[in-house]
């Protein structure tokens, strides 16, 4: 744990302006990460990186007929060649048939141990590229290049890499860091609605947990947010960063603080497996969870239920869903099934489920908590 990082103030006028670099700092694992328009294509993003004969792109179906030309264009200066791996797209592929896939374009293409990958796309692709980047050959540089809301202001920063297992989300996996984070916000132009409200969930998430000044920020901003403001957005993805360097600087590997940004994660994850990966979105899924794990909060720590209200509002303004599904047809089973899944949560210990909850507005912390409050949330907040 590095106890001296610290998290500066949020001062939203002193972040307006050009490029933003947000740095991680993990000692001789620092890395940037950088913020702008028009990334992809400015050989200056791209500066830096280790030299070798190849480059693979690892990207998708959706994303590689979007942005790989661009990203091919900008590296094939600094690479003699550089190869797409094109993974069927969505929740659904986060497996091992398609990490294998990755491994076989490796073998298949020669790659060595300073072959540089490159991962293009949402968090489904940076979390199975990362993983793959982890193992080939014990490790290989990567570098990843997040096109969803979600990736870039969450899950391509921090080092967290896994694929799922069919009983229990991002089970199998590694902590293993990106050489550099290149967050293109022109990629995002071309992002549905529906996915761009789902990584505003993980925005949002950051103010509870962390930072209440952010929050009242995004409630006088959301609608901006909403019509992707370019300095807006390039403000709440910044901040966003900032907020999770912060906390992976602290605790890399998760042995405490870095727990809150799991806030909504041990019901949204029921909800995700429980309702079968893809047909709810991961922010959609973290969206209602974070619902919960307020109404948990006021139940549990006494929380004032004016935050959970707030939280409720601000989500609905997001165009995300702040109630869970039933998992099953009749609500006691629903629960026992939300309690089933909830057990083989990561945070799960010698069979105790672990919610991660408000002790204060801005301040999360993890605890167990009775089988019959967790219920009474449950029957409270799903319909
Ligand atoms: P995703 O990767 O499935 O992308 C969402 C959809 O948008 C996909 O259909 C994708 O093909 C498409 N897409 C991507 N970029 C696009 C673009 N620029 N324009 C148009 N379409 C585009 O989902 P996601 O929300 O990015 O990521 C969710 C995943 O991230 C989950 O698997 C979750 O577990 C993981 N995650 C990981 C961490 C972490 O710390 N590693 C944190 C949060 C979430
Ligand atoms: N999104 C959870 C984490 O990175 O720890």
């Amino acid at each position: 744990m590095n106890s001296e990082a610290v998290l500066a103030p949020f001062v939203a006028s002193s972040m307006v302006g050009e490029r933003a670099q947000v740095n991680i700092d993990l000692g001789d694992r620092s890395y940037p990460i950088i913020i702008d328009r028009g990334l992809l294509q400015d050989p200056k993003a791209w500066d830096g990186l280790p030299p070798g004969h190849l480059a693979l792109i690892v990207t998708n179906t959706v994303v590689v007929d979007l942005y790989a030309a661009s990203l091919k264009q900008a590296l094939a200066s600094q690479y003699d060649r550089v190869e797409v791996c094109v993974l069927p797209d969505g929740e659904e592929h986060k497996n091992w048939q398609t990490l294998q896939m990755i491994f076989d374009h490796l073998v298949d293409d020669g790659a060595d141990r300073r072959t540089v990958v490159f991962a293009l796309g949402g968090g489904v692709v940076g979390d199975m590229t990362g993983f793959a980047a982890a193992c080939y050959m014990r490790g290989v540089p990567f570098v990843q290049i997040p096109t969803t809301l979600l990736s870039q202001v969450d899950s391509s920063v921090g080092g967290k890499t896994a694929i799922n297992h069919p009983r229990a989300k991002n089970m199998v996996g590694a902590f293993y860091q990106p050489l550099r984070v290149v967050c293109d916000l022109d990629t995002l132009d071309t992002l549905p609605a529906r996915e761009f409200s789902a990584g505003l969930a993980e925005i949002i998430k950051y103010g509870p947990i962390a930072d209440p000044v952010f929050f009242e920020w995004l409630e006088a901003n959301i609608d901006a947010l909403m019509s992707r403001h370019t300095q807006t957005l390039r403000i709440a993805v910044q901040r966003s960063c900032e907020i999770k360097a912060w906390v992976v600087a602290c605790d890399e590997r998760e042995s405490g603080l870095r727990e809150i940004l799991n806030f909504g994660h041990t019901f949204g994850h029921a909800i995700e497996a429980g309702m079968g990966y893809g047909n709810w979105l991961h922010g959609e899924a973290v969206a209602a969870g974070m619902v919960m794990a307020a109404d948990l909060s006021v139940r549990l720590l006494g929380l004032s239920s004016t935050y959970r209200d707030r939280l409720v509002r601000l989500l609905e303004r997001a165009q995300l869903p702040v109630q869970g599904p039933l998992l099953k047809p009749q609500r006691e089973q629903s629960v026992e099934d939300y309690l089933r899944w909830m057990r083989s949560d990561k945070k799960a210990l010698a069979g105790d489920i672990r919610f991660v909850v408000l002790a204060d507005w801005g301040k999360a912390i993890t605890r167990k908590a009775p089988e019959s409050l967790v219920c009474d949330t449950l029957n409270a907040c799903c319909a």
